[in-house]
C-alpha cells in the first residue's frame, strides 16, 4: 500500500528525516570563509546546489544554531560578503567530516583536518588546496525564513580545478578522474561508481523510435 503524509501535520524533525532521506544524493559544499577577526572557518553544507549560469549562481541552506545564533560560516559571510565553495571528493570526505565538528574556538578545524589553505584570487577568503574544485563566490542575496533559516545565493566569480581534472582548451571536466561524494541521510554518503547515460531525444526521434517498434 502506498503512503502519503501532509507536511503541516509533521514535526520539523520528521520533515527533515523525510526530505533528507528522499532528496539524495546531495552535493557537498565545504565552505571556507573568514571573519572580521581574520579567523578562517571551514564547514560542510549539503543544502547546496547550482542555481543558474547567467548569472552564475549557487545556493546554500544555512541553518542557525538552536539558540538562533548564526553558525560561523553564516556570520563570516554576513561580515565579509565572500566565501569559497570547495567541492568534496572521496579524498576529501574524511577531512570534510572533521570540519563539521563543533570545535572550541581555540582549535582550528582546518589544522585538525590536515587541510592546506591557498589565498583567494578574487575574494578575501582562502580555498582548500586538496579540493578537486573550488568556486570563489560573492554573496548576491540572503533570505531569512524564520529565526532559524537562511537561504544564501552566491555568485561564482572564479573556478579552480586540481591539475588533471579539466581540459583547459575545451573546458571539459574529466568525469573519469573526478570522484565526488554525495550526502545521503545521517552519516550516509554515496560514491558515484555506477554511472549510465540516457540520450536526450528530439520529439521527432522519439516518435520515429516508437513507430519502429
Ligand atoms: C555532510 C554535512 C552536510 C551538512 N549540511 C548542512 C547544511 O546544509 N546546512 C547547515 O546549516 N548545516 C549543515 N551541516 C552542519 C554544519 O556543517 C555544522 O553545523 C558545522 O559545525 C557548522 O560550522 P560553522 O559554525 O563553523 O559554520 C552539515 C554537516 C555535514 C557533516
Amino acid at each position: 500500500m502506498s503512503f502519503t503524509v501532509a507536511f503541516p501535520a509533521l514535526e520539523p524533525r520528521e520533515r527533515y528525516k523525510l526530505l533528507c532521506a528522499t532528496i539524495v544524493p546531495r552535493p557537498i559544499a565545504l565552505v571556507t570563509s573568514v571573519g572580521r577577526d581574520g579567523v578562517v572557518n571551514a564547514a560542510p553544507f549539503s543544502f547546496f546546489n547550482v542555481f543558474s549560469e547567467e548569472p552564475p549562481l549557487i545556493v546554500l541552506g544555512l541553518q542557525h544554531k538552536p539558540d538562533a545564533a548564526p553558525k560561523d560560516t553564516t556570520r563570516n559571510i554576513a561580515e565579509t560578503g565572500v566565501f569559497v565553495v570547495n567541492l568534496v571528493d572521496e579524498g576529501l570526505a574524511e577531512a570534510m567530516n572533521v570540519c563539521a565538528i563543533d570545535f572550541p574556538p581555540q582549535i582550528s578545524e582546518i589544522e585538525a583536518a590536515g587541510l592546506t589553505l591557498v589565498a583567494g584570487l578574487d575574494v578575501a577568503a582562502p580555498r582548500i588546496a586538496q579540493a578537486p574544485f573550488a568556486l570563489e563566490c560573492r554573496r548576491s542575496v540572503s533570505l531569512a525564513f524564520g529565526p532559524h533559516r537562511e537561504l544564501l545565493v552566491g555568485e561564482v566569480l572564479r573556478l579552480h580545478a586540481r591539475e588533471g581534472l579539466i581540459d583547459p582548451e575545451r573546458l571539459r571536466v574529466d568525469t573519469g578522474a573526478y570522484h565526488p561524494v554525495g550526502r545521503l541521510f545521517g552519516d550516509g554518503y554515496a560514491r558515484q561508481r555506477d554511472r549510465f547515460e540516457l540520450k536526450r531525444e528530439m520529439y521527432e526521434e522519439w516518435r520515429a523510435s516508437r513507430c519502429d517498434r
